[in-house]
This record gives C-alpha cells, structure tokens and sequence, in this order.
C-alpha cells in the first residue's frame, strides 16, 4: 500500500469540522457562563438588601439599563445554545432510532431558537410602565415619562 492511500478517502475531512468547533464552543461558553450566572446570582441575590430586593421594580431597573440588558442576553444566547448542543451530543449519543434521532435534533434546535427569540424580544422591548395601574409601586418613575394610570 502506497503512502498516499494509507488512510481512506472517507476519512479525510475536508472543510469545516463542526463537531471540532462544537467541542470547542462547549469549553469557550462554559468559561463564560461560570462569570454571567455567578455574577448574575452575586448581584441578585448578595449586595444590597439582597433576596429581599428581588421585586417588579427591581427587574424593570436592570431591563432599563443597556449593561444588565446585555449581560442578561449574552447569558440567554450562551447558556441555550450551550444547552441544545449538549442536548444534541446526548441524543446523537443514546437515540438509536434514525428517525427518533433527528426528530428529537430538531425538537431541540427548535425550542433554544424559540426561546432565544422571545427571550431577546422581552429584554430589549421590556415595558415597566404598559398596563400600569393605580397604586403601582412604579408610579412615580413612570409619570417622570409622563405615563399615568388608565
Ligand atoms: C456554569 C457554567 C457551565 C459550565 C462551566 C459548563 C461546562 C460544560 C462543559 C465543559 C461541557 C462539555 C462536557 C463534555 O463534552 O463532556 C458541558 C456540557 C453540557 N452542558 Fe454545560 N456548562 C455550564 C452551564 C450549563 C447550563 C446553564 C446548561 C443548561 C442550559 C448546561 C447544559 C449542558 C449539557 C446538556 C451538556 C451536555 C452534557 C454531556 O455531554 O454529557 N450547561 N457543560
């Protein structure tokens, strides 16, 4: 056998390797999660008046502030697709149905995209001051824009 067919043809990857800059992205997102969800939990939960300040006016201060909107999403996109990947690995690993396989790919990919979407749309279209009401602990913050109760 020549040095030239040693290894098979089918082997030979060529282009893009996914599954490499899959492996790769698990490790990268993971890194990245550990500081958005433990910094996320530290600020929520710990300063201040911690898990006591945890209300509606507390989440419409963060969804107000282009920071914690981006931290939130960032959060939101990596832990998802970090997720559905995973997800993914564990149903290539154990389905052995072809069709249970793919079906179940896809159920996947579908939820993390849904999820990503309206996720992204509430924290960047967030509204504290829609449906407001009479006596809403918010009713000052909201009549400075000059939107009053109905
Ligand atoms: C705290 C931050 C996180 C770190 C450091 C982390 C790290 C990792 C790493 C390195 C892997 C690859 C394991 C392997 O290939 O054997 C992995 C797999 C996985 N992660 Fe995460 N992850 C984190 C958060 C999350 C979150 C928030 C979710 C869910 C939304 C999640 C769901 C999964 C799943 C389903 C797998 C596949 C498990 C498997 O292959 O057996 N992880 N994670």
């Amino acid at each position: 056998m020549s040095a030239q067919t040693a290894v098979p043809a089918a082997r030979r990857q060529r282009g893009i390797n996914l599954e490499k800059w899959g492996w790769l992205f698990m490790r990268g997102s993971g890194v990245i999660l550990v500081v958005l969800i433990f910094g996320h939990l530290f600020v929520n939960l710990m300063l201040g008046d911690g898990i006591r300040a945890l209300d509606f006016g507390f989440v419409a201060g963060k969804f107000a502030t282009p920071f914690w909107q981006w931290w939130d999403v960032l959060m939101l996109w990596l832990a998802l697709i970090h997720g559905a990947n995973g997800m993914r690995t564990i149903v290539n690993d154990y389905v052995t149905n072809e069709r249970a396989r793919k079906t179940l790919v896809w159920a996947v990919g579908l939820a993390a995209a849904l999820l990503i979407i309206l996720g992204t749309l509430v924290v960047f279209t967030f509204d504290p001051c829609l449906g407001l009401t009479e006596g809403s602990a918010l009713e000052e913050v909201c009549a400075a824009q000059g939107i009053f109760p109905n």
